[in-house]
C-alpha cells in the first residue's frame, strides 16, 4: 500500500503571492497533492492573469480552487479575505505565506519606502495572514502554516539589508507561533529557497549570465539556481500529516549555500 502520510486530499490551502513564481508553483504542487487550493496576490490586472493560470493548473490536477485579490500589506483586508477563503473552500487548514518583494540598494542609499515596503509585505504581511489564519484553524485543533523565507534568514547579503532583516525577522516569527499554536494543533514552520529563477528574481538582478555564475560557483555548490518546482516536496511535507512534530523549523532548501 502506498505511504499516505504525504496526501493531502481533503485540505484545504491558501497560497499568498501566487499568481507567478514560486507562489504559482507551489499552489499548484499542493493540489496535485489532493488539496483544493486558493491562490491570491495583488488586485491589479498583471496579478489577477497569472492568478487565471494558477487556478487552471489547480483545476486541470482535479482539485477546487479560486484566485482572490489580498495585498497582504493591506493588514484591515487580510482578515476579512481568509474568512471568505474559508467560506469559498469549506474550511482553511494550510495557509502558504509566500508573497514577497525585494528592492536591492547599498545600505548607505535605502529609504524609509524600500525599507516599509519591503517589511511591510515580508514580514507584516505574513504575521497577520498567519494570526487571520490561526484564529480560522484553532476552533477546528489543526492548522499548518508554512512562511517562504530565504536561506538569507541565516546568512547576509550585500544590499539586501531590508530583506535580510525581513527574512530574518520571518524565520523567528515561525518559532515564536509554534510556540503559541502548539497546543492547538497548528504547526507553524518556514523554507529558506536559494536563489530560484522567477520572474521576481529575474528581474531584480541586472547582473549578465556570466556575473551570475561566477557568483554561482563560489556560493552554490548545486552551481546553478534552482527551479521553483524543487521546493514543492518540501511544502507538501510541511503540509502534511507526516509533519505533525515538525514545528518552528526553517527547512533550507538552498542547493547547499549555507552548508559553506
Ligand atoms: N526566487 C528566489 O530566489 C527566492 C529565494 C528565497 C526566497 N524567496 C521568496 O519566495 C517568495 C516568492 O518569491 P518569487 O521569487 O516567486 O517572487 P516573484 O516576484 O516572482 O513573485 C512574488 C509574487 O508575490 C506577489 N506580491 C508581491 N507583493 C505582494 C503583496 N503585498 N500582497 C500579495 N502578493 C504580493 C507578486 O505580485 C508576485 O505574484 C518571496 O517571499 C521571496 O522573498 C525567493
Amino acid at each position: 500500500m502506498p505511504y499516505s502520510g504525504l496526501d493531502l486530499t481533503g485540505r484545504k490551502a491558501l497560497v499568498t503571492g501566487a499568481a507567478r513564481g514560486i507562489g504559482a508553483a507551489l499552489a499548484v504542487g499542493l493540489a496535485q497533492a489532493g488539496a483544493d487550493v486558493a491562490a491570491s496576490d495583488l488586485p491589479t490586472a498583471t496579478a489577477r492573469a497569472g492568478l487565471a493560470d494558477t487556478v487552471r493548473r489547480i483545476h486541470d490536477a482535479g482539485r477546487a480552487g479560486f484566485g482572490c485579490d489580498l495585498d497582504v500589506s493591506d493588514v484591515a483586508s487580510v482578515g476579512p479575505t481568509l474568512e471568505r477563503v474559508a467560506s469559498g473552500l469549506g474550511g482553511l487548514d494550510i495557509l502558504v505565506n509566500n508573497a514577497g518583494i525585494r528592492r536591492r540598494a547599498p545600505a548607505l542609499e535605502v529609504t524609509e519606502d524600500d525599507w516599509d515596503a519591503v517589511l511591510d509585505t515580508n514580514l507584516k504581511g505574513a504575521f497577520f495572514c498567519a494570526q487571520a489564519a490561526a484564529r480560522l484553524m484553532i476552533p477546528h485543533g489543526f492548522g499548518r502554516i508554512i512562511s517562504i523565507s530565504s536561506q538569507l534568514a541565516l546568512v547576509g547579503a550585500p544590499h539586501r539589508a531590508a530583506y535580510c532583516a525581513s527574512k530574518a525577522g520571518l524565520a523567528n516569527l515561525t518559532r515564536v507561533l509554534a510556540l503559541e499554536w502548539a497546543e492547538y494543533g497548528i504547526t507553524v514552520n518556514a523554507i529558506g529557497p536559494g536563489p530560484t529563477t522567477t520572474p521576481g528574481l529575474l528581474a531584480a538582478d541586472a547582473r549578465d549570465a556570466d556575473a551570475v555564475q561566477a557568483e554561482l560557483s563560489v556560493k552554490m555548490p548545486l552551481g546553478r539556481r534552482m527551479d521553483a518546482e524543487e521546493l514543492v516536496g518540501a511544502a507538501i511535507y510541511l503540509a502534511s500529516d507526516s509533519a505533525g512534530a515538525t514545528t518552528g523549523h526553517l527547512l533550507v532548501v538552498d542547493g547547499g549555500w549555507t552548508a559553506i
